[in-house]
């Protein structure tokens, strides 16, 4: 539970003194109800606020992990396709939260999303090399010499040249595949330039961050520590 004037502050409203000013004039709501109590209690998580109707999202920085379904397209909005937005339960959603990075519409498992900009541009910038693991199951069986194309780093059919990645046989038709960037499509593209069709492929791991047993379509919250965790990669 934080104070209202101080959720506010942290919204970047104005001073202490301009805030008291704002909330004893009527302009603020929390859920939907004029609320002229500075020192009122609210919850940022699972409240609305609202100055002269426009939501506040304060400063509490944010960090969800999503088990994301096939079927659903990384994108804030779409006329044709339901985006991962929609999985975000209503208590999350207009607060600000981005997906960090994308996975393919068929594509299943771990994505991020965060109400923090900078965060945000960190994790996806190439420099940053967080190393994302993915299972796939595929057409044909992976090899000694896919394997070692995968450390060489591949050039796909239309040149795009990847960096070197870890291809890890599991058996008949299944790999685990580890890579440091996000390329379009990328370990769908990686696998074709080596005859191995993708025909399943599930995020498992990004960074430190590991799915666990969260269930499939459902989001959780990450802890201040794991928050921290990702900040240092
Ligand atoms: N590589 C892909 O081909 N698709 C994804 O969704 C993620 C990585």
């Amino acid at each position: 539970m934080e104070r209202l004037d101080k959720f506010l502050c942290d919204s970047g409203v104005g001073t202490r003194s301009q805030v008291k000013l704002i909330i004893k004039a009527g302009r603020v709501t929390v859920d939907g109800v004029v609320q002229k109590d500075v020192g009122a209690k609210i919850d940022p998580l699972t409240q609305t606020v609202c100055l002269d109707a426009e939501q506040l999202t304060g400063a509490i920085r944010l960090v969800v992990m999503l088990n994301k379904p096939a079927g659903y397209i990384t994108a804030t909005e779409d006329k044709q396709d339901k985006t991962v937005m929609e999985l975000l339960p209503k208590e999350l959603q207009g607060r600000g939260l981005n997906p960090v990075g994308r996975l393919d519409k068929a594509t299943e498992g771990l994505l991020l999303f965060t109400n923090d900009g900078e965060l945000l541009h960190r994790l996806i910038s190439p420099k940053k090399e967080v190393p994302k693991v993915y299972y796939a199951r595929h057409e044909g069986t992976a090899t000694d010499a896919d394997v070692a194309a995968f450390a060489a780093g591949l050039t796909l059919a239309d040149g795009t040249v990847c960096r070197g990645a870890k291809l890890q046989p599991l058996g008949p038709g299944e790999s685990r595949i580890t890579v440091c960037e996000g390329k379009y499509h990328q370990v769908r593209r990686m696998m074709a330039s080596r005859h191995m069709p993708v025909t399943y492929l599930e995020r498992q791991k990004e960074g430190n961050l590991s799915l666990g047993e969260l269930p499939r379509g459902q989001i959780r919250l990450l802890t201040e520590e794991e928050i921290q965790a990702l900040e240092e990669k």
